[in-house]
């Protein structure tokens, strides 16, 4: 999709469709009222009907206006006027995005609903690009016969009041396309089933993102490297597999030379059956989704490279299967980290933390300014926070509130989660230096302290997305969340250093 920002009269600019935000009690925005002024009064005249009442995400299309360049006028509710934000603003938008890539305006011009300048300007025109690609996406690369729509919706323009404006939403619309290819990739290989979606085919796609990209490179670690590193827990996962696991190393090389990363270690584990501690049956195809924080770590990874950010980024993706298998961990098994600590298996589900371990002190090597984990890593975690919040987990204060202003800035939410030290208690163990699992109580939070003991040396924080990387029932699917907030993360890291 592209994005656009301009200016002028909205009567007079060519496009399939102006899009015109309506709030409740027939009040039209201001470049609404303008537009309506212009053409005689069309729209009032359709509002006295009152058959639209406004609501959000109400839409009701005007087909061949009079005195005006556009083919079309859709009216999209924006509901009450005084509970207006921008987030309302991209939720009332995607079924307006959704009815255009149906009904064949293979572009648009999207009034925008206020005169305010930056800031609300920026979130705005993020939220409505946000909305697009929302509605836009779907997934058929494994439907024998695909069914694209017949003029798919190809650009979407902004109508702004002011030069400030115009500059403030340009940016925003550059940032929000970039941030839409790195959720789509993301998505898209969270989508691929577990057959198809390998840890060798998440390598390749790795390598193929960096292929003719000068400031990333990949690098993919195979089971003999990780063996000779001892990475005794991430291979006493992968053994139970057929599936050789790999470890995925992306470095994006965009700040000064010599300058600390940001880390982002994903787990990727591509199919969870549990191992030998297995699931039950029901939903268990979900567990091709236990990749998505690998996903998102290299659609972050994609939008850095969109977006040329001047920052260094490291992207680390353990990534390996979870079956059981006559080789496989079983209950009570000791395995000896890469950091040398012992770890009891009293759960072989409890598998991305095993993973997650050695890749975390792997990446001490890259001395990183701070770290950030993204894991489907506990059922707890869905049900504490359900699909509407990743949860946040952190030994850094400043860390933690960087990422959850991130999280509410591009609308990807984070919230936190507490990770005191009289947690670690429920990990002792009588025969290792550590359980895997910390029995029923805070389970989300007993998988970060386990995280926590392999991360001393640096800055971290960890975002367990059980709940936000996928929706489950009929739309079931990847989100391509927490790319948004990754994404948002390194932007403003970047804003901060300029
Ligand atoms: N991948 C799962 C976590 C998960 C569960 C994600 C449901 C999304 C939905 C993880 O590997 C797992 O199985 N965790 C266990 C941990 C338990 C054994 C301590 C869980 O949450 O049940
Ligand atoms: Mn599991
Ligand atoms: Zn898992």
């Amino acid at each position: 999709m592209e994005y656009s920002c301009k200016l002028g009269a909205a009567e007079k600019l060519k496009s399939a469709c102006l899009v015109v935000g309506v709030f409740q009690n027939n009040r039209l925005t201001p470049l609404g009222g303008q537009l309506d002024e212009a053409i005689g009064g069309q729209i009032r005249q359709v509002l006295k009907r009152q058959d639209f009442s406004a609501d959000s995400g109400q839409l009701q299309m005007l087909y061949e206006p009079r005195d005006c360049a556009a083919v079309r006028i859709l009216l999209v509710g924006l509901g009450d006027q005084k509970e207006f934000s921008a987030r309302q603003y991209g939720l009332a938008l995607v079924p307006a995005f959704q009815t255009l890539e149906k009904s064949g305006a293979a572009d648009c011009l999207v009034l925008l609903p206020t005169a305010a300048e930056d800031d609300s300007t920026y979130r705005l025109v993020r939220e409505a690009v946000n909305a697009a690609e929302t509605a836009v996406y779907h997934f058929d690369q494994c439907k024998s016969e695909k069914k694209p729509s017949k003029r798919p919706l190809r650009r979407v323009d902004f109508l702004v009041h002011t030069r400030v404006q115009l500059n403030a939403g340009t940016r925003a619309a550059e940032h929000g396309r970039a941030i839409g290819i790195g959720s789509r990739l993301a998505r898209d290989l969270a989508n691929l089933p577990g057959n198809i979606c390998t840890p060798s085919y998440l390598a390749g796609q790795a390598q193929a993102l960096a292929r003719g990209r000068r400031k990333l490179k990949a690098t993919v670690l195979g089971e003999k490297e990780m063996e000779k590193l001892g990475m005794g827990a991430l291979l006493s996962v992968s053994r139970g597999s057929r599936q050789p696991a790999k470890l995925i190393v992306l470095e994006y090389k965009g700040g000064k030379p010599g300058a600390k990363p940001v880390a982002l270690v994903g787990k990727g584990l591509t199919f969870d059956a549990g191992g030998i501690s297995i699931k039950p049956a029901a939903n268990m195809d979900e567990m091709k989704y236990d990749m998505c924080g690998g996903a998102s770590v290299l659609g972050a990874l994609a939008a850095c490279v969109e977006l040329d950010l001047p920052i260094n980024v490291v992207g680390i993706v353990p990534s390996s299967e979870n079956l059981p298998d006559g080789d496989a961990n079983k209950p009570g098994d000791i395995v000896t980290s890469m950091s040398g600590q012992t770890i009891e298996i009293l759960n072989t589900d409890a598998e991305g933390r095993l993973i997650l371990c050695d890749a975390l002190t792997y990446t001490e090597r890259f001395e990183p300014a701070a770290v950030i984990d993204i894991a489907t890593l506990t059922g707890a975690c869905v049900i504490a926070l359900g699909d509407q919040a990743s949860g946040l987990m952190s030994t850094d204060d400043g860390l933690a509130n960087e990422l959850l202003e991130a999280g509410t800035a591009s609308g990807d939410r984070a919230w936190r989660l507490p990770l005191w030290d009289e947690y670690q208690r429920q990990l002792d163990s009588n025969f290792a230096d550590m359980a895997n699992v910390g029995g029923r109580g805070a389970g989300a939070v007993t998988a970060a302290c386990f995280l926590a003991r392999y991360t001393k040396s640096f800055t971290w924080a960890h975002l367990d997305i059980a709940g936000t990387a996928w929706l489950s029932g009929k739309d079931k699917g990847a989100t391509g969340r927490p790319v948004p907030l990754l994404s948002e993360f390194l932007l403003r890291r970047c804003k901060a250093s300029m």
